[in-house]
């Protein structure tokens, strides 16, 4: 990971299902106030993991449906692969390491011979992870005979079992926590181990992350029986492991304020924006603050706005440019004025924005270009456009006193989905 040249300030691990994800959320509103966090205070010096069971055929379906972020690195099929960046660049040394003691057609052959044992999609069956489902009574037993077969071939295999019904298995040095570890010892080589290290699960194959020496955990407070039982069993005295009381990503959110990782208010839990200046002095924080106010306008949520209004108007550059991804441009200032005709015109509707991969390059002593992916969900609808912002703080030493906006550049994305009509960007 080459994106930071220090060590990260702080580095989330966290599973996805249940845990990010919400699937009883069909608002995801939790996962959007993990992600307005995330963009505001940590995007620039932090670093985002996913470590999900899902393969990537499943992680990429996950993500057309849900708001997620671009995570840093991702974690699939159980820890069995590893991949970094927006490009998800494979990290093939993993694998090599994976190939020991490991055959997967003697793994198959004799999972066969277990009728209790229902083979999962074809998706889901990766290079060095064999799944199944099997109910929950039958789990222990089953797993006990297979690994005796297995150590009759010679395997050295793991059994985990998730969700109160997946079973997986996985060559020995593979899981999520090895997964983990491998990153970890990586990082301390290049001399860039993260300050801190936060892990987040919720179910059985999540267990491994919390047994990492000196990792902060949280299990959501959804988390399933099996891995409260693994905690109560191997880590109940670790001060570091909490068991949240919030759900999915609002427990994550929790853990970062209970362990004191940093700052753990949301913009979205933010009423009055005027009211917060002054500890967020990075520019990633004000322009997520930005679409989550464009947001809240077109909703109809914004009482009393016209001294914002006034505020991001006197933000603007007289002479500041917004080129639309259509290509037309108007000056910003008349931007902030032709909001007040769509005022509240997504109002009782579903209308959500979010920012994706929020990136500041410095470029003067007060100057920073900062790119991101805007998204706009409406209705069915999702579009996604390229932004470029070049924005400066007024005062060199202390941005705390405001940001000029001086340029915002859109195109569209090709990673927007579902896109039917491009004609209504405002910003
Ligand atoms: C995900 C995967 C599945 C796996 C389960 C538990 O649901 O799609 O294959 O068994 O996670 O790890
Ligand atoms: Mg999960």
């Amino acid at each position: 990971m080459d994106r930071l040249k220090t060590p990260a300030r702080l580095m989330i691990v966290s599973d996805l299902d249940h845990t990010m994800v919400d699937h009883h959320d069909s608002e995801n509103l939790s996962l959007l106030r993990f992600n307005a966090l995330w963009e505001s205070n940590y995007r620039h010096d932090s670093l985002l993991v996913f470590s999900t069971g899902r393969s990537p055929v499943l992680y990429k379906k996950l993500r057309e449906e849900k708001p997620m972020l671009t995570p840093d690195i991702t974690i699939m099929s159980v820890g069995t692969e590893i991949t970094y960046g927006n490009f998800m660049v494979p990290d093939d040394g993993w694998v090599e390491i994976l190939n020991q003691k490991w055959d997967r057609s003697i793994v198959i052959e004799e999972s066969k011979k277990f009728p209790e044992l229902t083979l999962q999609a074809e998706t889901e069956l990766r290079p060095h992870k064999v799944s199944f489902y099997v109910e929950k009574d039958k789990a222990q037993a089953v797993s006990k005979a297979l690994m005796e077969r297995f150590e009759k071939h010679g395997l050295d295999v793991k059994i985990i079992y998730s969700g109160g019904m997946d079973l997986d298995i996985l060559p020995q040095g593979a899981g999520k926590g090895q997964a983990l570890a491998y990153l970890l010892k990586k990082f301390k080589t290049e001399g860039k181990l993260p300050n801190n290290t936060l892990v987040c699960g919720d179910s059985g194959n999540d267990a491994e992350l919390f047994s990492i020496p000196e990792v902060y955990g949280v299990m959501v407070s959804n988390a399933q029986e099996e891995l409260l039982k693994w905690h109560a069993e191997n880590a109940k005295n670790n001060p570091k492991i909490i068991h949240a009381t919030e759900r999915c990503a609002a427990g994550i959110i929790q853990a970062i304020g209970h362990f004191g990782l940093g700052p753990n208010t949301s913009p979205r839990d933010v009423m009055d924006f005027l009211d917060c200046k002054l500890e967020n002095v990075n520019p990633g924080h004000e322009i997520v603050k930005f679409y989550l106010f464009y947001e809240r306008w077109r909703r109809a949520e914004v009482e009393n706005f016209e001294p914002y209004l006034a505020s991001l108007k006197a933000a603007c550059d007289p002479s500041g440019v917004h080129v639309e991804p259509t290509g037309s441009e108007h000056s910003l200032c008349d931007g902030i004025d032709g909001m007040r005709s769509i005022y509240g015109d997504k109002q009782g509707k579903q209308f959500r924005v979010w920012i994706d991969r929020v990136l500041p390059t410095q470029i003067s002593s007060n100057t920073w270009l900062v790119t991101l992916n805007k998204w706009e969900l409406s209705g069915e609808e999702c579009k996604c456009c390229k932004t470029t912002v070049i924005i400066s703080s007024k005062d060199a030493a202390v941005a705390s006193d405001g940001f000029t906006w001086l340029h915002v550049h859109q195109t569209w994305s090709e990673e927007e989905t579902n896109l039917k009509d491009h004609s209504t960007i405002i910003f």
